[in-house]
């Protein structure tokens, strides 16, 4: 080919001569891997191919400092992750901090809309100081391109972020507005203001990570969903994310046949749940005996641990679960609780994966914080969120299910397809404690021993009111079932539901509470 073959081949060698010993050194230094390393890892061997590696920056100069660079610091394209398309950019730190100048911006839309017109997912890998101070609005401009991008594909297809570095100003709302947040223990944070500005504007002393780092954002804030201790299990973790969800909305999710029996009778179910209605347990305990092979993917873990929300299969059927921890504040829900769950919940149902909830709930958290910080608005959430879902819903009532807690709790009266319930299972307005001490306070008042009248009231109302079997006669309950057949049941009802199909009324979109 000659002259233009040779040409071609000086392009390459140019690419790969942008980075030498220092650029791998310098981002090793900072205990993180490079854009094109962590691209590497996360495609199949040789899968990946490159967009634009070669357009130049934008150009622009303020206070001396310029911008240039070829690929203008990030690295975008498609390749396949286990074997299936996916769209991935990955920002280069090295390159003026990771910033975000006009063409950075550019390459990462021509991704998204590639990714949009295809229904593959899309993965961004942020290291970023956010919007490039020298290029002015034009940066600006860029990272609203990408937002508008963000929320044209929610719910169409799956969009997951990693924070493996900075995540400043501009840089964090992107993947505010993504299906998924994954951070790196002490080498990424998250902040719309740095520092920096903290310090001046309200003479509070943070660091970054104090600000902003992987603890606060999956515990406290709830912004991130996973934390993992390095980049190389971070990108392991996403691909396992990715084994769960479909392409695309039209898709159905993965179907996984596995060798645990559909009709694994699992006996070990009937004594988890304690005698003494007032005894924890974890709840984890029973998915895990529930679903195939005890695999469970664990959804924003160390955040509002009273629910527990994550991925997992029965039968081969991917799906997502929902479930009270008794082990924390009892299982009841209160504000993070909820808007997890139905934030969960919004994903799940936009991508096909039918709904498993088991169900041990007192109710939701009384208090002067709860209800002032607004319960009532974001406990709505929830109810909005299962009450809209079209995907398979089920139930399985273990234990608690009392007031509103059992409606919001995907009960058959708001759109639950299939509600079991287990013998331990207790059904009311309110618990025995509450409903006697309003039912019967005239008794109680004259009695010689009220103590003893109480406990005695609180025995036959758990008897005679808190059990599944009045919801059962009612069809309010389907079925009370054997613990030990909770997996078996639910398989059957998996291929039932398959085919499900509702439709919701016509409407632009609806309001959800906010
Ligand atoms: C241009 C930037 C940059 C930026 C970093 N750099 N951020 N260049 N625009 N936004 C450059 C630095 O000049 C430096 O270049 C190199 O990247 C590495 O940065 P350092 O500061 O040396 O690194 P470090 O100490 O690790 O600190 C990283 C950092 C800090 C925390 C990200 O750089 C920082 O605070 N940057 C600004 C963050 C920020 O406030 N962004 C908001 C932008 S406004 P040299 O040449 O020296 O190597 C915004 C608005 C959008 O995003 C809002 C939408 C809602």
């Amino acid at each position: 080919m000659g002259v233009s073959y040779d040409k071609f081949l000086a392009r390459q060698k140019q690419l790969a001569e942008q980075y030498d010993e220092k650029y791998y050194e310098k981002q090793h230094n900072r205990g993180k891997l490079t854009a094109r390393e962590r691209i590497i890892m996360l495609f199949d061997e040789g899968s990946f191919e490159e967009i634009d590696a070669f357009v130049p920056s934008a150009g622009g100069s303020t206070f001396g400092k310029t911008t240039s660079s070829f690929g203008d610091g990030v690295i975008a394209g498609f390749g396949t992750i286990n074997g299936r398309q996916a769209y991935a950019y990955s920002q280069d730190f090295n390159v003026m901090g990771g910033s975000l100048g006009a063409v950075h911006a550019a390459k990462i839309t021509k991704v998204q809309d590639m990714a949009l017109k295809t229904g593959l997912p899309v993965i961004a890998l942020i290291d970023s100081g956010g919007a490039r101070i020298q290029e002015g609005v034009a940066s600006l401009n860029g990272y609203a391109n990408i937002f508008r991008r963000n929320v044209l594909a929610s719910g169409v297809v799956p969009q997951i972020s990693a924070i493996m570095g900075p995540a400043a100003g501009g840089a964090v709302y992107s993947p505010a507005l993504t299906d998924f947040i994954f951070m790196t223990e002490g080498t990424s944070y998250m902040f719309v203001t740095g520092p920096d500005v903290v310090r001046q504007v309200l003479n509070e002393d943070v660091t970054p990570e104090t600000l902003g780092g992987a603890k606060v954002h999956t515990t406290k804030s709830g912004v991130a969903n996973f934390v993992y201790s390095d980049d190389a299990n971070l990108i392991l973790g996403i691909k396992r994310l990715l084994t769960f969800l479909p392409s695309n909305n039209i898709e159905n999710p993965p179907f996984v046949p596995t060798d645990d029996p559909t009709d694994r009778i699992e006996e070990s179910l009937r004594d988890i749940v304690p005698e003494d209605p007032d005894k924890p347990y974890d709840v984890r305990d029973v998915i895990r005996l529930v679903v195939d092979k005890g695999r469970f993917f664990e959804v924003s873990e160390n955040y509002a641990e009273n629910i527990v929300v994550g991925f997992s299969r029965i039968g081969g059927y991917t799906i997502g679960v929902v479930a009270n921890q008794p082990k924390v504040m009892a299982g009841s829900l209160d504000i993070d609780s909820s808007v997890k769950a139905a934030r969960f919940i919004n994903f799940c149902d936009s991508f096909n994966i039918p709904i498993i909830t088991f169900e041990d709930v007192p109710g939701f958290l009384p208090g002067t914080d709860q209800e002032h910080e607004g319960i009532i608005r974001n406990g709505a959430k929830l109810l909005y969120a299962y009450t809209r879902a079209t995907v398979p819903k089920i139930t399985v009532i273990l234990r608690k299910s009392y007031g509103g807690a059992y409606i919001v709790m995907n009960s058959k009266g708001i759109g639950g397809d299939y509600t079991f319930a287990w013998p331990t299972a207790e059904i009311a307005v309110m618990g025995p404690d509450g409903a006697i001490a309003i039912l019967c306070r005239k008794e109680l008042a004259e009695a010689e021993d009220p103590v003893a009248l109480k406990k005695e009231l609180v025995a036959k109302y758990r008897d005679e009111v808190a059990n599944p079997y009045i919801a059962d006669e009612k069809g309010f309950v389907d079925e009370v079932i054997d613990p030990a057949m909770t997996r078996v049941k639910i398989c059957r009802l998996l291929k039932s539901l398959d085919k499900k199909s509702v439709s919701l009324p016509r409407r632009k979109h609806g309001n959800t509470p906010l």
